[in-house]
């Protein structure tokens, strides 16, 4: 089975006040710090004697109507009820549908991040276990109170199935997954989608338009390169943000080949372009009023007689050259070629590209959380509060000129890999040269780290964490409200 034709991303999460579970494998209650939010005499009492388990935590409770899981809330932030429904998806046993009791009068963005968590948690590389969960209401919602419900149970099936979508892809075993089948899933996604379209450039097409740089880092693969392109224009858009991610479908380090060890991972070297594409998606299904166009630009970083060589110098797609010291900082010269396209061709409002840039993003800022490079420190504050509300996590650091003599080169406009830097700030003050009079609505996140996870953890599934797509979706919800 390939794999993202395993899930259909149909989830069920029904809303209903109906009191009969009888066929429920277990019911959910959570509690506050207060105790439970919904009233049952033994839950209650349990509450009393033993203490309300604590945020993220469950405990399994005897009762006579079968099995409870009491989830902690905490003080219901948004992540608490993520990591509430997270953990309660986890401690599912049986096929019965998972059932959630809740006041009638949860707050629609406590029962979106909870069913956001239902989903997020249930993700498993093989085994989906996510499509019986119901949300039981006790007793009625009131005026329009459902209608909101229902609408944030909509907004967490988006998130949740950009999120899936982009662990998926970078799942995917690099046996499978060339810059061709990268491609073709981005157009299975997106078609039927209203108002969003897709292009696909390939390597004929990309020598004619003189995207040197993509040509040159995947030159030495079997799989040649592919630029996507998404579009996704609602009628109502005034601004347009245009979203880049480096897609390296597998990156060996090329001639300046990479450790035993350092390669072992790099199937996951396509996360950023994952979670840009996921999102965009997310944007189409959500009618978000806001024009995302996104470039993925795909290549294999591989070893071969073909392959570019350090020393070599490349010429972008802006024209300019850049002379490649290091076979392995190949994912800024295709994203160099990206942004340069953004600028001249697409005159973008915003641009933000994400990517597997450094390993140097983990010795800094540890492995899970990301670096935020921007001029713009609006940008980079609604960044950051976006990521607060998904609960992925970024760090700002600095783009500063001291560094940027070391860029300079002989042959060519500048050098790929100069040596004596911070690499991912050397590597965001590369990018740079690339924005033109975009410089400063540009922002840049090195998300090497927290792309991935050694193990489950809260919402992380073992694996590709599909980091980005979440909190770019509520980006791109807040700047369609801001019009
Ligand atoms: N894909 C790697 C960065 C990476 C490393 C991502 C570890 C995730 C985990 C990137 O292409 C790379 O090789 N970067 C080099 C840059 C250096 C050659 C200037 C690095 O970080 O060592
Ligand atoms: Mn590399
Ligand atoms: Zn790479």
């Amino acid at each position: 089975m390939s794999w993202t034709e395993r899930h259909p991303y149909v989830f069920a999460i029904r809303l209903t006040d109906a009191r009969n579970s009888a066929d429920a494998s277990a019911r959910v209650v959570p509690a506050g710090a207060d105790g439970p939010l919904v009233a049952d005499e033994r839950v209650a009492a349990h509450c009393e004697a033993r203490g309300t388990p604590q945020a993220g935590a469950v405990r399994e409770l005897w009762h006579p109507d079968g099995p409870v899981l009491v989830v902690g809330v905490g003080a219901q932030t948004l992540g608490e009820w993520r990591a509430a429904g997270a953990v309660a998806v986890r401690a599912m046993t049986g096929d019965g549908p998972l059932r959630v009791l809740l006041p009638a009068a949860v707050p629609d963005d406590a029962m979106r991040a909870l069913v956001e968590g239902l989903w997020l948690g249930g993700y498993h590389v093989r085994t989906p276990r996510t499509e019986a969960v119901d949300v039981q209401l006790t007793g009625a919602p009131t005026d329009g109170a459902e209608a909101r419900l229902r609408a944030a149970i909509e907004q967490a099936r988006a998130v949740a199935s950009a999120v899936w979508f982009a662990r998926d892809l970078t799942n995917a075993p690099a046996s499978e997954k060339n810059p061709a089948w990268f491609a073709d899933q981005v157009v299975d996604a997106a078609s039927g989608r209203v108002d969003l379209s897709v292009t696909v450039r390939d390597e004929q097409r990309l020598a004619a338009e003189g995207f040197g740089a993509l040509l040159a880092v995947g030159g030495g693969s079997a799989t040649p390169p592919r630029l996507v392109e998404m579009s996704y224009r609602p009628p109502a858009a005034r601004q347009h943000i245009v979203l880049v991610g480096k897609g390296i479908t597998f990156d060996t380090g090329g001639i300046s080949i990479k450790t035993r060890e350092g390669m072992k991972l790099m199937k996951k070297d396509m996360a950023g372009a994952a979670a840009v594409v996921a999102a965009t998606l997310a944007a189409a299904d959500l009618r978000l009023p806001v024009r995302v166009t996104t470039l993925a630009p795909l290549a294999e970083n591989a070893v071969s007689g073909s392959a570019y060589r350090p020393g070599d110098v490349i010429e972008h797609y802006d024209g300019t050259t850049t002379e490649t010291t290091n076979s392995d900082a190949e994912g800024r010269l295709v994203l160099a070629d990206a942004l340069g396209y953004a600028v001249r061709d697409l005159r973008p409002d915003v641009v933000v590209d994400l990517a597997t840039l450094t390993g140097a993003n983990a010795v800094a800022l540890g492995r899970r959380t990301a670096a935020l490079y921007s001029h713009n420190d609006d940008l980079a504050a609604a960044l950051v509060s976006a990521g607060e509300m998904a609960g992925e996590a970024m760090w700002q650091l600095p783009l500063p000129d001291d560094y940027t003599d070391l860029l300079r080169s002989d042959l060519a406009d500048r050098h790929s890999s100069p040596a004596g830097g911070p690499g991912s700030v050397v590597a965001a003050l590369f990018l740079r040269e690339f924005l033109g009079d975009r410089v400063g609505d540009w922002a840049h996140l090195d998300m090497s780290a927290p792309s991935w996870s050694d193990s489950a953890d809260g919402v992380l599934s073992k694996g590709a964490t599909g980091w980005g797509a979440h909190m770019l979706v509520r980006w791109l919800e807040r700047q369609g409200e801001a019009g």
